[in-house]
């Protein structure tokens, strides 16, 4: 049996995994094109037909709704600026409580704080680390406006169970889908199973166009607010005949048109790129499966999963191995990824803590020096952010091992070599634990 590379063996590989290159050729001639016009952007934040972006950023919004089966889709420059957009657009302001997961990536727990709203957390579902039903439903308060629901890793979350909830209560929901586009749940995609969904196409995701997001959904009244959020409202409103001013300030969340452009290639290579995701995970999960105190991630009924990560569930209790020793060892045996090698291995423990151990939330100073919202006089209720709110979150964080392995353009010899190094350091877990007995 050979030597961990993690006590001086050989590695299982040294040359870097191939860089997760989605760009190409098409790409690179429709942003030359868009130079070439002369036009990289045709907004402009007065009411005016540029209003709505130049014909770049049309055609991949039309192109987008038609491709999602949805009645709008926004372009706008984050995931981040659309959730911001979206909870704008639902009227949330001072005094209202909008439920949030704290497993999550925090720009999807905070949005509701730019409206001087309150995030009240809700647990997770342990076995798809989405928003637990059961949870919402506990926190429900008179003063809820809104949930935020994030399809975590790739998986959508129970919709049907959180939007009769939403419904029994008059709520909005917005599906947080950056790291869940093309997934659907009962074949209906992600971002048409609430009121609005919003997309990220930062350079982590799927499909991308450097830095970007879209926000989707069939009410056109939703649609028209997350335009003007999008592109200084208050400049526009009372030309365009809008009445109701509730959080009609806006921002500039504009999406450039060489960023649209690039955006059309890729959606039209989002399916291909998913199904190599999928592909690749079923490939590695034929063989990790079996490996001790290791739990493949499960794929709840309905649910088609596109893998943003690889969430695995470690159990240290069945191993006798502390998770971030394993992890060590994993990546001592494993190379990096080309483009990314600043990140080391792509393996890493947990993914975020909690997000109410956040300082933000721990202090509840978010703007200026007076707890607002927090303590915003029109709040009617008692924020909590005390250790121990939210149980499964709290335990995933200490759990999981998650890795981006399996992105295109990795191959099967490529996996094969993740396979092997996993496979070498779960045969000598012996070994690692004598070294943990040592230390
Ligand atoms: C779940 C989730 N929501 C929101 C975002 C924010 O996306 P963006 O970087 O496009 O603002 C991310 C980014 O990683 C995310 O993973």
């Amino acid at each position: 049996m050979s030597t961990l590379a993690f006590f001086g063996g050989d590695k299982v590989r040294t040359e870097p995994f191939p860089a997760y290159r989605v760009m190409g050729e098409d790409e690179q001639r429709a942003a030359v094109a868009v130079i070439e016009s002369g036009v990289l952007s045709r907004y402009l934040g007065t009411w005016h037909d540029d209003f709505w972006g130049g014909p770049r950023v049309r055609e991949f919004e039309a192109t987008w709704a038609e491709q999602m089966g949805c009645a709008h889709a926004l372009a706008v420059n984050s995931a981040t600026s659309g959730l911001y957009a979206a909870i704008g657009a639902a009227g949330v302001g001072p005094g209202d409580e909008v439920i949030v997961s704290p497993f999550t990536m925090v720009a999807s727990a905070t949005a509701p704080l730019i409206f001087n709203a309150v995030p009240v957390f809700a647990d997770i579902d342990p076995r798809t680390y989405c928003l637990s039903p059961d949870s919402i439903r506990a926190r429900i308060s008179p003063r809820t406006k809104a949930i935020i629901v994030v399809h975590l890793f790739g998986q959508a979350a129970d919709m049907d169970a959180i939007m009769d909830i939403a419904n029994l209560h008059g709520l909005i929901v917005i599906e947080d889908c950056a790291q869940a586009p093309f997934a659907t749940r009962h074949s209906r995609q992600t971002g048409r199973l609430g009121h609005m969904g919003v997309f990220s196409l930062n350079y982590h995701k799927h499909i991308h166009t450097g830095e970007g997001g879209i926000v989707t959904t069939d009410d056109a009244d939703l649609a028209n607010r997350v335009a003007l959020i999008r592109n200084h409202a208050e400049a526009v409103v009372e030309r365009m005949g809008v009445t109701n001013l509730v959080n009609m300030i806006g921002f500039n969340f504009r999406l450039g048109e060489i960023e649209a452009a690039i955006g059309l290639i890729q959606l039209a290579k989002g399916p291909t790129l998913v199904k190599q995701r999928q592909a690749n995970i079923r490939y590695l999960e034929r063989k990790l499966a079996g490996l001790p105190g290791l739990g493949l991630p499960p794929v709840d009924v309905g649910n088609e999963h596109v893998y943003y990560v690889h969430a695995l569930d470690y159990d240290a209790a069945a191993t006798g191995v502390p998770r971030e020793l394993l992890v060590e060892a994993l990546k001592a045996e494993l190379p990096v990824t080309g483009l990314r090698e600043a990140e080391g291995v792509l393996i890493g423990c947990g993914y975020t803590r909690p997000l109410y151990r956040h300082p933000l939330f721990r202090q509840q100073i978010a703007y200026g020096t007076r707890s607002c919202p927090f303590r915003c006089p029109h709040y009617e209720g008692t924020v909590n952010y005390a250790e121990g709110l939210c149980p499964n979150a709290e335990r995933a964080h200490t759990r999981i091992i998650t890795h981006e392995l399996m992105r295109p353009p990795m191959s099967t010899t490529d996996l094969d070599d993740v396979a092997e190094a996993f496979i070498k350091v779960f045969s000598r877990l012996d070994a690692l634990h004598d070294h943990w007995l040592r230390q």
